[in-house]
C-alpha cells in the first residue's frame, strides 16, 4: 500500500516525479492547477483525439518548467457532473497511468475543499496503484509507485491530514479484501482461509473459528452439506469486535465459498475459473472488521465467514437431500449450485440468536444480480426500510454503487415444496435474485436484516476494470460497510 502525504507546497515546486492535475471535459482546467499551467507555458490545456478530459482518460506531458519531471493530465469529465464518486475513479486512474514513477503530487483534491473529496482523491489513488503480483517470480511490471502527495492550501492541512489517515484505513482493508479474493482457490481452502481471515481480523477481534466436528454437533446443516464434497471440511469464523460502552450491535455475515464448483450440478465452460472469488462477501466481512478499531468504530459487530468449499465428490450432497439448517429449518435442495444461500441460512439464523439490532449480509449469490443491476453494482434487498436507506447512503459515501430490489411477496410460493419447509431454488421464473433474498429472509428471525448481492462488482474480468476498480478482485462492500457502521446513530 503506498503512502499518502498531504503537502501545502507550491505544484511547480513539489518534489516528485510527476504532478497529476485534473481537467475537466472540452480541456476546462480545473481549480489549483492555473499554476502548473503557467509553469508550461500553456495557455490552455492541450486537447487531442485520445485526451478530451473524459473520465477514464489521462495524457502524460513532459515539464521543463517545474520540479517535477513531468504533468499528468486526468480527465474529470464535465465539470457540473464532478462529485466525489467521480473523483476516486479519476484518482484511480491517476494511479495507474502513473504507475512507473515512484512519487506522485496532485492538485485533484483541490476541486473542491471537502473533506470527502479528500479522501475520495486519496483512496483512489491507493486503490487504483494495487496490482497483484504475488505469484510472478519474474520481473512483471509490478507498480513501482510508493508515496502520493496530495495537495492542498496551507489551511487545509489539518483536514487533510486526518483525510489521509482515514483514506488509508479504508483503502488498506479494501486492498486485504482483493488479496484474499485474487487467491488461487487451493491455498485458501476454508481451513486455511480460516487462519487468513483470523491474522486479518486478529488484531482487532476476538476470533472463534469453529471446525467440522464443531458445526457437526452445533447442527450447522446448510455448511455442512455444501461442505461434504470436498476434502477440506467447511468452517465458521466469528470475529467479534467489543469496543468500550458500545452504542449497539449489529451482525455482518459473508458467503464464503472458496471455490464453487455447483456440486454435482456442476458448472461448465469458461465461468468457473472466476469463482475462486465465490468468497468476496465473507473477505469483505473479515476486512471491514480488521479495520474496526482503527476507525474507532462505537458499534459491537460479530463478523461471521461461512466458509465451504462446493465440490462433486463421492459424499457430495444429492439434487433432492434435505437438510436442517442451523435452528432445525429443514430445505430440500434441488440444486446444489444455489449452494450460498445454503451456507448463509446457518450463518444469519445464528446471528440472529445473538439478539443483534440489524444484520447485513455480503454475498456473490446470483449471476442474476449482475443480470439486473449491472456489473458494477450491487442488489440491495432488505426487510427494513431504514437499514436499507441506511446502507444506500453509506454506499454513496464510499463511491459503490448499490440498488435496491424488491422482496416481491408473489414470489414467496415458489420457495414452497411438499417434501421439506423450503426449497433452495424452484423453478426457474425469472427474478433470481429476489428468489435468493426471499430465501434467506426466511432466516432472519424477525431480525431487521439488508442483503447485499455482490455476484457483479466483487470480481471483474479484466475488459470491466476502470479507475480505482482492478482487473479481479475489487474489495467491493468493504468500505460501504465502513461507511455504515461509521454513520450508524446511538
Ligand atoms: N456463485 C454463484 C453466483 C455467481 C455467478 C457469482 C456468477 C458470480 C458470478 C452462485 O452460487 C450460483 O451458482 N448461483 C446460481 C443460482 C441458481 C442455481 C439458482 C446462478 O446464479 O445461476
Ligand atoms: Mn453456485
Ligand atoms: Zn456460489
Amino acid at each position: 500500500m503506498l503512502t499518502l502525504l498531504p503537502d501545502s507546497a507550491d505544484p511547480r515546486e513539489v518534489r516528485a516525479d510527476l504532478v497529476a492535475v485534473p481537467v475537466f471535459k472540452g480541456g476546462i482546467d480545473g481549480p489549483g492547477v492555473q499554476l502548473t499551467l503557467a509553469a508550461l507555458g500553456l495557455d490552455a490545456f492541450p486537447v487531442t483525439p485520445d485526451f478530451r478530459g473524459e473520465i477514464g482518460q489521462s495524457l502524460l506531458l513532459a515539464a521543463p518548467g517545474i520540479a517535477a519531471a513531468g504533468v499528468l493530465l486526468v480527465g474529470l469529465g464535465r465539470m457540473d457532473e464532478v462529485d466525489a464518486t467521480r473523483l476516486r475513479e479519476a484518482a484511480g486512474v491517476a494511479a495507474r497511468a502513473g504507475a512507473e514513477v515512484e512519487r506522485i503530487a496532485t492538485t485533484l483534491a483541490q476541486v473542491d475543499a471537502g473533506r470527502a473529496t479528500l479522501e475520495a482523491v486519496a483512496e483512489g489513488f491507493a486503490l487504483g496503484a494495487h496490482a497483484d503480483h504475488r505469484f510472478r517470480t519474474r520481473d512483471g511490471g509490478a507498480p513501482r509507485l510508493r508515496e502520493v502527495v496530495v495537495l492542498v492550501p496551507s489551511t487545509q492541512m489539518e483536514d487533510a491530514r486526518a483525510a489521509l489517515a482515514h483514506a488509508t484505513v479504508t483503502a488498506r482493508a479494501t486492498l486485504a479484501a482483493r488479496d484474499l479474493v485474487n487467491l488461487p482457490p487451493d491455498r485458501k481452502r476454508p481451513p486455511e482461509l480460516a487462519g487468513l481471515i483470523a491474522d486479518l481480523a486478529g488484531p482487532a477481534c476476538e476470533v472463534r473459528v469453529r471446525d467440522r466436528d464443531d458445526l457437526a454437533r452445533e447442527g450447522f446443516g446448510g455448511l455442512l452439506a455444501v461442505g461434504r464434497g470436498s476434502s477440506a471440511g467447511p468452517r465458521l469464523v466469528e470475529l467479534h469486535y467489543r469496543p468500550e460502552d458500545p452504542l449497539g450491535s449489529v451482525v455482518v455475515a459473508g458467503k464464503g465459498i472458496t471455490f464453487d464448483t455447483g456440486g454435482l450440478n456442476l458448472k461448465r465452460g469458461t465461468s468457473l475459473a472466476a469463482m475462486k472469488s465465490d468468497m468476496a462477501g465473507a473477505a469483505a466481512v473479515a476486512a471491514a472488521c480488521s479495520a474496526l478499531a482503527d476507525l474507532g468504530i462505537r458499534v459491537e459487530v460479530t463478523g461471521l465467514c461461512a466458509l465451504a468449499e462446493n465440490m462433486p465428490g463421492g459424499d457430495a450432497q444429492r439434487p433432492s437431500d434435505v437438510l436442517a439448517s442451523y435452528g432445525g429449518t429443514t430445505v430440500e435442495v434441488l440444486d446444489t449450485d444455489a449452494e450460498g444461500r445454503l451456507v448463509l441460512a446457518d450463518a444469519l439464523r445464528y446471528g440472529a440468536g445473538l439478539g443483534p439490532d440489524a444484520m447485513v449480509d455480503l454475498a456473490t449469490l446470483t449471476g442474476a444480480a449482475a443480470t439486473a443491476v449491472g456489473p458494477y453494482a450491487a442488489a440491495l434487498m432488505g426487510t427494513d426500510d431504514a437499514l436499507v436507506g441506511d446502507l444506500r447512503q453509506a454506499a454513496q459515501v464510499a463511491g459503490e454503487d448499490v440498488w435496491p430490489l424488491p422482496l416481491w411477496p408473489a414470489l414467496e410460493r415458489f420457495l414452497d415444496t411438499p417434501v421439506a419447509d423450503l426449497v433452495n431454488t424452484g423453478d426457474d421464473h425469472g427474478g433470481g435474485s429476489i428468489m435468493g433474498g426471499l430465501f434467506l429472509r426466511r432466516f432472519t428471525a424477525g431480525v431487521p436484516w439488508a442483503h447485499l448481492d455482490i455476484a457483479g462488482p466483487a470480481f471483474l474480468e479484466p475488459e470491466l476494470a476502470r479507475g480505482h476498480m482492478p482487473a479481479g478482485g475489487t474489495g467491493f462492500g468493504v468500505r460501504t460497510l465502513l461507511a455504515w457502521l461509521e454513520r450508524r446513530p446511538a
